[in-house]
């Protein structure tokens, strides 16, 4: 944790008379704290306590009005490794799931670039609240990571979930996040994603039925390793959080082509995943094409494949290519990895249940130059992403 910045908010709710240990668990580990507390936390804990504690400033106010210094929540925002709102009340929460900022704890929050986690702490029928549970939700699908409240004696005398995650387990939660798998640190991976659409028209494209989610999850699983993550991504829907990626959209294979040639040299590996179209139409029309014949035909030409161009142009770059098989999986996975100069080859077939576009989950396995087969069982794309990330790793 030496050096490691942790942006800790505290918020007004009893628990917050627990910080200060949090706090002296953070500095003992060689950690920088900085604290900014709400309006109404400084009546559960004094702000000199945790000043005194973190050995810097507390902030609470947008400006000082001994000095007249303005708080720069921007700063404070991009100043973390991490930010750490505990305890996290009710209402914090909810401001924080609609996004209003009435205070500087908020507003560092929203200008926030790193990892964020709250750990909630309320009453427990505040906290099995259906707005409750949904403002937790709404946190998640932004990135947040819930520390959970725990069972336990609540300050109201009832007894039930709802008290604040021990900061003995905060600080264990937050060390294994800043300190463990990070054993990608200063390597640079390049990932391509998604569909690539092929303009027929200026309304019309050809596209396929994948969600780009396959190589989104590898490039999350990727930064969460310490990787400098590249993502070319195609047109998609996916609204991750992708903070710390270095995304470029992408519409067409020739944009795909582009980007890679641009990026290839940089790079120390590959994973090769976006379901890239083998063929575009031989000219898009510059006006909407309008319906005139019983039958219409499309010339199609071949498009560019990236995945052999960069085989053909590694130096030391592991490259790992993508192949989605109906049949004859493994002979046309082993030829793909030959063909295009591949370090391995993650297959998935058709054949197995689960697996591929419409799904959540997949099964893959992985081969590598010298036949060599890594096998896993049908799990969330999320697992599969981190077992290629693993097996990436321990070959580079
Ligand atoms: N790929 C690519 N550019 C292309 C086609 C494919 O970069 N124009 C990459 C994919 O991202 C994947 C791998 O090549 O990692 C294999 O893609 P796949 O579509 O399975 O194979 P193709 O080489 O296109 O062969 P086919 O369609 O005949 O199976």
């Amino acid at each position: 944790m030496q050096g490691k910045r942790i942006l800790l908010g505290v918020t007004g709710g009893i628990a917050a008379y627990k910080i200060a240990t949090l706090v002296r668990y953070f500095k003992k580990a060689g950690a920088d704290v900085k604290i900014i507390m709400t309006p109404a936390s400084v009546d559960f804990i004094s702000p000199l306590t945790l000043a005194t504690l973190s050995k810097n400033p507390v902030y609470s106010q947008y400006w000082d009005a001994n000095t007249g210094e303005w708080t720069n929540h921007v700063e404070l925002g991009l100043w973390g490794d991490v930010m750490v709102i505990a305890p996290a009340t009710a209402n914090t929460l909810a401001k924080m799931a609609v996004g209003l900022s009435d205070n500087l704890l908020l507003t560092t929050y929203l200008s926030a670039k790193c990892p964020v986690f709250i750990a909630p702490a309320m009453d427990l029928d505040m906290y099995q609240h259906p707005t409750t549970k949904r403002n937790l939700s709404l946190l998640e699908q932004d990135g947040i990571q819930i520390l959970p409240a725990q069972k336990g004696e609540l300050a109201s005398g009832l007894n039930g979930e709802g008290r604040m995650m021990e900061p003995e387990d905060i600080f264990t939660a937050i060390e294994s996040f800043l300190t463990k798998d990070q054993e990608l640190q200063g390597k640079k991976v390049l990932v391509t994603a998604g569909p690539p659409f092929e303009a027929i028209d200026p309304v019309r494209f050809i596209g396929n039925h994948s969600s780009g989610k396959m190589g989104v999850e590898l490039a999350k699983a990727l930064r969460n390793k310490g990787a400098q993550v590249t993502l070319v991504l195609g047109p998609n829907s996916i609204q991750d959080d992708l903070t710390g990626i270095d995304v470029k959209p992408i519409r067409s294979a020739k944009d795909l082509l582009a980007v890679v040639q641009e990026e290839w040299a940089k790079q120390d590996a590959g994973i090769f995943a976006a379901a890239v179209a083998d063929y575009r139409p031989a000219k898009v029309a510059d006006q909407k094409i309008k319906k005139k014949e019983d039958a219409l035909t499309i010339e199609l030409v071949k498009n560019p494949d990236v995945l052999k161009w960069a085989g053909e142009n590694k130096k030391n770059q592991f490259l790992i290519g993508f192949a989605l098989e109906t049949n004859n999986e493994k002979e046309n996975a082993l030829g793909k990895l030959k063909a295009k100069n591949l370090d391995a080859i993650v297959l998935n077939s058709l054949q197995d249940k689960g697996a591929g576009f419409a799904h959540d989950t997949n099964k893959i396995c992985i081969f590598d130059k010298n036949n060599k087969m890594t096998d896993f069982e049908l799990k969330s794309k999320k697992s599969v992403a981190q077992d290629i990330v693993d097996y990436l790793s321990n070959r580079l």
